[in-house]
């Protein structure tokens, strides 16, 4: 017997291939954009794979900011992330089974279900969805803001719907889910059938920089001509006077973070939804979010990343090919930080502090200065990446030593992290000190103690960020000052 689920998607591989991407949105054309699911290619800089949000900066994404418009040309498709499945189009040659050959045997149940939506949901949305500080982190925010029979939301990103699906069980008296991939968005579907929601949750499959305000108050009057004829639905006697103006969301929720926190471009679909379809009250879920940065010292890492010598053997050659350009995420690497020892060798410098309600791109500076102090001494191998979303005394953090007891969050985004070389730290600026052939190690010291010796202050360094067009990827260049 077929599930519901076969059914839809064996139907979908009979259905008229469709176009590769809207042809309002230039900028949104799979060619121009990273795929995820597509392999590496050596001209993609700062390049990071096998996490939440690829991180890689796309070729020239177009920088302009979302223009206060309905017209969907007008739109900024300003993201440089394309998530996995959003404009493919569902032809049979992209099934699942066709990659593998006899006598290989793919499971009927997976066999003709493209390829891009097997591969998204068991690389992260089942750890994702297992994540629970994660999910109740939305289920606090949400319920904290939805009033119930009164509040109407817009998710951008429903993936799955499992929070769209939240703020329905909150009491909202009605949900938009936007989901740019459609197979995720038939997925999403499903589950909220089988959840019994689908009067008041709609599902529309479409990447958030082509929904117009019309489409969401279109969904809402069909939700609220539903409800009005169901007893269900109807608000409690003495309730708040349920909103007769859908036309614009109360609530925008959603979860668009990357490994990197904008590696899912979350800066940019939601500035372009904010200028476009929201009013000024609605509240964002969740509203802050900061990524900070740090010196780590980790010889565990230094291990599997470079060598000098093996019994008396010079090996610098190998050495000369270290990578301390690109970002590379803990997951890619396949370890959890938290399970080696590393040591912080100052406090976190915040590269990006971000308010939704007011982020445009170009607030966050390209180039940075920073100056920290040294609070331990060692070599700082890498810059460790982690961040934290946060609103209403809710926190959401991918800090490795607050993920300690959550393995799904260290499985799904874990950190990011750039080696650093001292010999390229031209943290000056005018003229970066000559390069070496090798890399060179940075060591730093950190304060000593009265009772120690001689007190003084730990060295102070020098951090000098610079941010790809997208102010997703950023390179670190490090140095004792
Ligand atoms: C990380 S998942 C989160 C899913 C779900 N919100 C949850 O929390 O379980 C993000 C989903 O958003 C979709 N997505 C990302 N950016 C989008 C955008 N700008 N418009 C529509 N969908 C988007 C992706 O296809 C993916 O399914």
């Amino acid at each position: 017997m077929m599930l519901p689920f076969q059914t839809a998607f064996y139907s979908f591989t009979q259905m008229p291939p469709r176009k590769l991407a809207p042809k309002t949105k230039p900028a949104q054309q799979p060619a121009a954009h990273v795929d995820p699911t597509a392999p590496a290619t050596a001209s993609a800089p700062g390049l990071t794979s096998a996490g939440r949000g690829e991180g890689r900066p796309a070729p020239k994404p177009k920088q302009s900011a979302a223009a206060p418009s309905e017209d969907p040309s007008a739109s900024s498709g300003a993201a440089g992330f394309l998530p996995p499945g959003a404009g493919h189009f569902r032809a049979k040659k992209n099934a699942f089974g066709r990659q593998f050959g006899a006598p290989l045997t793919v499971p009927r149940r997976i066999r003709d279900v493209p390829t891009s939506l097997i591969e998204a949901v068991n690389d992260f949305h089942y750890a994702m969805m297992n994540d629970t500080p994660r999910n109740e982190f939305y289920w606090n925010l949400l319920k904290r803001h939805i009033v119930p029979g009164v509040s109407s939301v817009l998710e951008i990103g429903a993936g799955s719907g499992l929070l769209s699906m939240m703020a329905a069980r909150l009491g909202a008296k009605c949900v938009v889910a936007v989901e740019g991939s459609h197979d995720m968005a038939e997925l999403a579907r499903m589950n909220i059938r089988a959840n019994g929601l689908q009067d008041r949750v709609t599902v529309l499959s479409m990447m958030s920089t082509d929904f117009l305000v019309k489409h969401f108050a279109a969904a809402a009057q069909a939700i609220d001509r539903a409800s009005t004829t169901t007893a269900a639905a109807a608000p409690a006697e003495g309730s708040a006077k349920p909103s007769t103006d859908h036309s614009r969301p109360d609530i925008l929720v959603s979860e668009i973070f990357g490994t990197l926190l904008l590696g899912e471009s979350a800066h940019d679909y939601i500035q372009d939804i904010r200028e476009r379809v929201l009013k000024p009250s609605t509240v964002i879920i969740p509203q802050f979010g900061k990524q900070y940065a740090v010196p780590i010292e980790c010889p565990t890492l230094d291990r599997i990343c470079s060598i000098d010598s093996w019994n008396g053997l010079d090996l610098r050659h190998v050495n000369a090919m270290q990578d301390t350009a690109s970002v590379v995420f803990t997951k890619k690497y396949g370890f959890r930080l938290n399970t080696v020892p590393f040591k912080r060798l100052s406090d976190p410098i915040c590269i990006a502090n971000i308010d939704f309600k007011r982020v445009r791109r170009a607030d966050i500076l390209q180039e940075q200065r920073h100056e920290v102090v040294a609070t331990q001494s060692g070599t700082a191998n890498a810059m460790l990446l982690y961040w934290e979303a946060s609103m209403d005394g809710e926190v959401m953090s991918t800090d490795p030593d607050l993920t300690r007891d959550n393995f799904p969050r260290d499985m799904q985004w874990g950190q990011a992290l750039q080696l650093l070389d001292a010999a390229d730290a031209g943290v000056s600026g005018a003229s970066p000190a000559a390069e070496s052939p090798l890399p060179v190690k940075l060591t730093v010291k950190g304060p000593v103690a009265p009772a120690d010796g001689e007190s003084r202050p730990g060295d102070r360094l020098g951090v000098l960020v610079a941010l790809t067009d997208d102010r997703v990827v950023a390179q670190f260049k490090v140095r004792v000052v």
